[in-house]
């Protein structure tokens, strides 16, 4: 059967996650959060101490990952993750591995796998220009750095993490940067993606434009 995905791609901390989220509430369908597999191999790569530049080690490390994902909570072997893969230190260096073809080439059957019915909402940076490229609809989510800066911090500090607004501002641009110009597949819009800025929408808005967007193309 065709089953159907929304793709919702942006740069980080623009809000893509709690949208994805929402609209797969809204609509009943699967999620994914490609971002938390960049993550978990980073953060299966601090524990056994791999490299960041062993690109080698590192896809065999992503093609193997022991993942299992259990509502909103992620384990890694034995253990939830899903608190750590949160950590500013895990989000750097999933950043950096990101941009080695090996790794994403060893993440992608993984991230096929999640597109079953009723449907996928799936966020990251290429849901809809490599992995879904098919998707029926595609949004590319912005927001200005102030407000995502600003959005990165509270959520930090309501979980209890330390933050410090002057250092998130300088590392989601130079990660942004990095997202953007890296050869394997860039942070870039989809040619038959939807913008929408929400640095002025509340969550509830932005759900209900993605919503009207999604019954537009049914
Ligand atoms: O979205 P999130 O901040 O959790 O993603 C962590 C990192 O993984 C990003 O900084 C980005 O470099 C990378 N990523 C990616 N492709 C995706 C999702 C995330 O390269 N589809």
């Amino acid at each position: 059967a065709d089953v159907p995905v929304i793709t919702i791609d942006g740069p980080t901390a623009s809000g893509k996650g709690t949208l994805a989220s929402e609209v797969a509430r809204g609509l009943g369908y699967h999620l994914l959060d490609s971002g938390a597999l960049y993550r978990a191999t980073a953060l299966a790569a601090l524990q056994a101490g791999v490299p960041a530049d062993d690109e080698a080690a590192l896809s065999a490390l992503a093609a193997k990952l022991p993942l299992r994902f259990d509502g909103e909570a992620i384990w890694l072997g034995d253990d939830n993750v899903s608190r750590q893969l949160r950590r500013e230190e895990v989000g750097a260096l999933a950043s950096r591995i990101s941009a080695l073809p090996g790794v994403r080439a060893a993440l992608r059957d993984l991230q096929l796998a999640f597109r079953r019915l009723p449907g996928l909402v799936a966020d990251g940076r290429d849901m809809g220009t490599v992995i879904f490229p098919d998707a029926a609809l595609k949004v590319f989510l912005t927001a200005s750095a102030a407000t995502r800066a600003d959005r990165r911090h509270k959520q930090l500090i309501s979980k209890g993490f330390s933050s410090n607004i002057d250092d998130l501002l300088q590392d989601l641009e130079a990660r942004d940067a990095r997202d953007r110009s890296r050869s394997a597949a860039p942070l870039k819009p989809a040619e038959d993606a939807v913008s929408l800025d929400n640095s002025a929408l509340s969550i509830d808005e932005s759900v209900q434009r993605v919503l009207e967007w999604w019954q537009q193309r049914r």
